[in-house]
């Protein structure tokens, strides 16, 4: 069953109906001024960090599941009769509803009796604002007498303040009206020196900026005392809880159409000149207001949006591609991209999952989503790369987390995921492919934001790899440390006691459970700085880190197989896990997929052999499971993994983001139709016709599908902020299509499908644009390359001449 339709060609997701089975929202904004929508105009905004600069309230888990909002209320003041156009939050029947989710703005429409509403919202480039742009039209063939109300809470900017610590909450409020508009200025006299501000575009029958007065008592968003009344009471917020809302009367003549515009916004004015007059406690709107006058006008805001616009479409035209699956095609091109930029933007913080005032940015998720998007925005990567780096710590160890405002590492979960600083090269390797950019390892990077002790990027990589070298447990495996990628395998933790952290709690030593995965992620690693060492002209150094990854490969084929997959660990007292030995938990997907796209079994048959036991252990219709058998109870040696219900997460739930592991696994050992048929299972827009099942976004992917020991087989949870994104944008450009960056030039090594007749792809890379197009004369993943008609040798296009603009490639597969 459906909820809408996918507009290809307007890149956007229509809703068709609103009551979707959870919200699915989209994002506004790209820079620094964010806000999430739902498809019922629910979510909120904030300003770079969406715990301490929080713009407005949103309240998670509530019931209905989505409130707080940017809310317009339509009254019909002949009859009284009042509705929301965006459904939510009167939940009025409505006679028609859309909701347009596209790139970097949402729609919501609606008819009913005779007039039609719909709201245009985005963030324009280079703003600290949102733009609501109401339409509204009367079909009626007579006049229609209207009110329009605007509604929305502000929240006191700390996120995590604003949701405990009422006893003060409720006194600080403070609000300033001055022509129309309405500044939300909490603690602004003190210590802050932002405010908000929530303007439109008409004159204005009246006001409310204190929450009780525009509900009244022991009322709802659902049923405003203000709306069902006609009339705001101009009440001036004095604690309790500041919110904005415009009423608007509106007559509209029979097919008369217009426009209102409102505008949120942010704006920070330099301490000296906080107040005006500045012995005042006055804000100073100057900055504010000619901001403000800008955008209150229809064909500014029009122009802002149309450069939205522009934006997207150049992000998105630089890989292309046209294969014979629609759904490939649409993921590729539109919403797999777009997802890798919110990734970029989001990490895991500001989501209807993610409350936006728990983690900061993740070392090893970060370094992760690079991946999907280096090719659209390398600068940023660039400084996200160097941001990143300069939390690493001095033994090569990384901050797990780092708090995007301070740019510091979180001391409140700190380090020792002995992953982590792999992920560094991994990224490094990413960026340099990409970009060709050799410079940033140059760059000096201080380590643990210490001034004084920068050193190079290099540096930062030859410690990050000889972090795992100092760390070997007694079968010569990497220690595991906290954890490795999974979170929540905890060998060292041993926790009884409630409410202790799974990842920070550590009651053993850690020198003896190892990590086979954190194994299969160094040999990845390993060959990848030895060919960035050797590109530096350091051959002695790029062998010996070859030399230990061979030893390392050996090491995993004595101590980390299992006899027909890859074993996962070896717990604190030296015991398999992830071996047919145990009772539960007897094979995991991460080492299967990683070893094998590492690599690791290629030529003696481990590889094929560990994803065999892959597809016919842990495959299911709706994607690759974590484990099996789940685990039925709570292993005090294995930590979180064992606490959730058998099926959800970690514990046997089809965990998105390692899907595309065994993906790109499968096309090492040459199986296109595996590849892509794994892909497929969890391709969220191949899923679009269960959403009743799958329940969340068919446009994004979630971080979990639930497994098949769960009773919600099939159910998604938790979209949009996953690594997910970038692994399988990675997954099916770069080793499906095989359109790969390396660093001497763009690979060409598709491992398609069988029936794929061939495919088209145009890629920009390094400034220039291929076109490229592939075509099978038979069965194999043979290439034969031609270049600009000239047939060359191998399947590497090397770089061309300076002042290319474009470069025609044709690959024969046979
Ligand atoms: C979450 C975390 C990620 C981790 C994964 C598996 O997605 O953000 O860092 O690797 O869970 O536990
Ligand atoms: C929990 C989640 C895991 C996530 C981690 C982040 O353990 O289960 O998915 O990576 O929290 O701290």
């Amino acid at each position: 069953m459906k909820f809408g339709y996918f507009d290809d060609e307007n890149r956007e997701y229509v809703v068709t109906r609103p009551d979707t089975p959870l919200p699915w929202i989209n994002y506004l904004g790209c820079q620094a001024y964010f806000g999430i929508i739902s498809n019922t105009a629910g979510g909120y905004s904030f300003y770079r960090d969406a715990r301490l600069r929080r713009i407005t309230r949103y309240r998670y888990n509530n019931a209905p599941f989505d409130l707080g909002g940017r809310y317009i209320y339509l009254r019909d003041d002949h009859s009284g009769e009042f509705w929301s156009p965006s459904w939510q939050p009167t939940r009025h029947k409505l006679e028609q509803y859309f909701c347009r989710h596209g790139m970097g703005y949402t729609v919501i429409g609606s008819r009913y009796s005779g007039l039609e509403a719909s709201t245009r919202y985005f963030v324009p480039l280079d703003e600290n604002l949102e733009i609501w742009q109401l339409t509204v039209t009367n079909h009626r063939p007579h006049a229609a007498e209207l009110s329009v109300f605007s509604a929305l809470e502000f929240c006191l900017w700390d996120a995590q303040d604003d949701s405990t610590n009422f006893q003060r909450n409720f006194n600080i409020g403070q609000v300033e009206i001055e022509d129309g508009v309405i500044y939300h200025k909490t603690e602004y006299r003190e210590r802050r020196d932002h405010f908000a501000f929530f303007a439109c575009s008409e004159k204005i029958a009246g006001y409310d900026t204190q929450r009780d007065s525009f509900l009244g008592p022991y009322r709802g968003w659902d049923n405003p005392a203000a709306v069902e009344r006609g009339r705001s009471s101009d009440s001036v917020a004095h604690g309790w809880a500041p919110m904005g809302s415009h009423h608007v009367k509106l007559s509209l003549k029979p097919g008369e159409t217009r426009q209102i515009v409102f505008v949120l916004g942010y704006q920070e004015n330099p301490r000296d000149q906080k107040f005006d007059p500045c012995d005042s406690q006055i804000i100073n709107k100057k900055a504010a207001k000619a901001t403000i006058a800008k955008y209150l006008v229809t064909a500014n805001a029009d122009a802002a949006f149309e450069k939205l616009h522009l934006y997207w479409n150049e992000l998105l035209g630089l890989c292309r591609v046209e294969t014979p699956d629609a759904h490939t095609n649409r993921m590729v091109n539109i919403w797999n991209a777009y997802q890798c930029m919110a990734t970029f933007n989001m990490s895991r913080s500001a989501s209807f999952y993610e409350s936006g005032i728990g983690r900061g940015l993740g070392f090893r998720d970060s370094n992760q989503d690079l991946l999907g998007f280096v090719h659209m925005v390398p600068g940023r990567a660039r400084e996200r790369i160097l941001d990143l780096a300069a939390t690493q710590l001095p033994s090569g160890g990384a901050y797990h987390q780092y708090q995007p405002l301070t740019k510091r590492g979180n001391n409140d979960v700190g380090g020792g995921f002995n992953d982590d600083p792999h992920w560094l090269i991994i990224g490094v390797g990413a960026y340099i492919k990409e970009t060709g950019d050799w410079s940033i390892l140059d760059e000096p990077v201080p380590f643990d934001n210490a001034p004084g002790s920068e050193a190079p990027l290099y540096e930062h990589l030859q410690r990050s790899f000889r972090y795992t070298l100092e760390r070997l447990g007694p079968h010569g495996l990497p220690l595991i440390g906290r954890a490795d990628w999974n979170d929540c395998l905890n060998l060292n933790c041993f926790s009884d006691s409630p409410g202790q952290s799974f990842q920070t709690t550590t009651n053993k030593d850690g020198k003896v459970a190892e990590s086979v995965f954190i194994a299969g992620l160094f040999v990845l690693s390993g060959r990848e700085f030895a060919e960035i060492a050797r590109h530096r002209g350091l051959a002695a150094e790029a062998s010996s880190y070859l030399a230990e990854v061979a030893k390392m490969e050996a090491t995993i084929r004595k101590h980390g197989w299992d006899g027909e997959w890859f074993l996962r660990a070896y717990d604190d007292f030296s015991r398999k896990i992830g071996s047919r030995e145990n009772v539960e938990g007897k094979i995991f997907i991460e080492t299967q997929g990683f070893c094998t796209l590492a690599g690791v079994g290629l030529e003696d048959g481990l590889a094929v052999r560990a994803l065999e036991s892959t597809r016919k252990l842990l495959a299911t219709e709706h994607g690759i499971v974590l484990q099996q058998p789940a685990y039925s109870k709570y292993y005090l040696e294995y930590g979180e993994i064992s606490s959730y219900p058998p099926g959800y997460k970690e514990n046997a739930g089809i965990f998105c983001h390692n899907n595309p592991w065994v993906i790109i696994g499968e096309t090492r050992v040459g199986n296109g139709d595996a590849a892509h048929d794994y892909y497929t299972r969890i391709n969220p827009s191949a899923r679009e016709e269960i959403s009743e099942v799958h329940r969340c976004e068919p446009y994004v992917y979630a971080q979990m599908i639930a497994g098949r020991d769960a009773p919600t087989h099939g159910e998604a949870k938790n979209s949009w902020l996953t690594g997910t994104a970038a692994w399988n944008y990675y997954a099916i450009t770069q080793w499906i299509l095989g359109i790969r960056t390396s660093y001497d030039g763009l690979l060409i090594a598709p491992v398609i499908p069988k029936t794929w007749r061939g495919f088209k792809v145009s890629r920009k890379f390094r400034g220039v644009t291929y076109h490229i197009q592939v075509q099978r004369a038979g069965d194999g993943n043979q290439v034969c390359l031609e270049l600009d008609g000239t047939p060359i040798q191998g399947n590497m296009v090397p770089l061309p001449p300076a002042g290319t603009s474009s470069v025609a490639v044709k690959a024969t597969l046979r």
